[in-house]
């Protein structure tokens, strides 16, 4: 039997600061390497997006210096509501805020459905780039991996 729960998510998107940092452990692997030095920091931004201001269901990384959006990401559940929709229009501001007056990110050339996001809200691919990040093989071994992705670009 599945008993199903009606539930009702307020998404509230803020500034991350080192009080985040807990529930984001939970289920993120990049707190310790990159979101605790860049809430530390003061040239990088982490936005989090609390449900119901509680509990982190997704994030984005913010370079104030570049203009890089990196690190975007809804967790499965939460998807298709809007939120990454949010989460870049969020950073956009903050970027221009700042007077970056542009946005540049990196997606794997196999994301069809972030690479329909970032179009439809005005990003154009400018070039390309291998990705190369260190992978667990099934023999156990750990191995760097190249990801074909596109250098996408969005005047602000
Ligand atoms: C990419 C990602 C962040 C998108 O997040 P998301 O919250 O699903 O994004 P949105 O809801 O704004 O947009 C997704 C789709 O939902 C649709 N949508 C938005 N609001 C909606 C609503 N209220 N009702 C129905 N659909 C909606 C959008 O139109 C979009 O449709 P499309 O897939 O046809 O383009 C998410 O899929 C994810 O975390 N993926 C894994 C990590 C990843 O790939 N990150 C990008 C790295 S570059």
């Amino acid at each position: 039997m599945t008993r199903k729960v009606r539930l009702s998510v307020d998404a509230e998107l803020r500034r991350a600061t080192e009080r985040d940092l807990p529930a984001l452990s939970t289920w993120s692997g990049h707190v310790k390497g990159t979101f605790a030095p860049a809430v530390a920091s003061d040239d990088r931004v982490l936005l989090v997006a609390n449900a119901n201001g509680r509990f982190p269901i997704g994030h984005l990384l913010v370079d104030l210096t570049g203009g890089v959006l990196s690190h975007l990401l809804v967790l499965g559940g939460f998807r298709d509501q809007g939120l990454g929709t949010a989460l870049i229009v969020e950073g956009e501001r903050v970027l221009r805020e700042r007077g970056v007056m542009h946005a540049t990110l990196v997606v794997e050339k196999a994301n069809d459905g972030a690479i329909r996001l970032y179009e439809r809200l005005g990003y154009t691919r400018e070039g390309e780039t291998d990705e190369v990040f260190d992978e667990p093989m099934p023999d156990g071994s750990v191995q760097p991996v190249g990801h074909p992705s596109w250098v996408m670009r969005k005047e602000l």
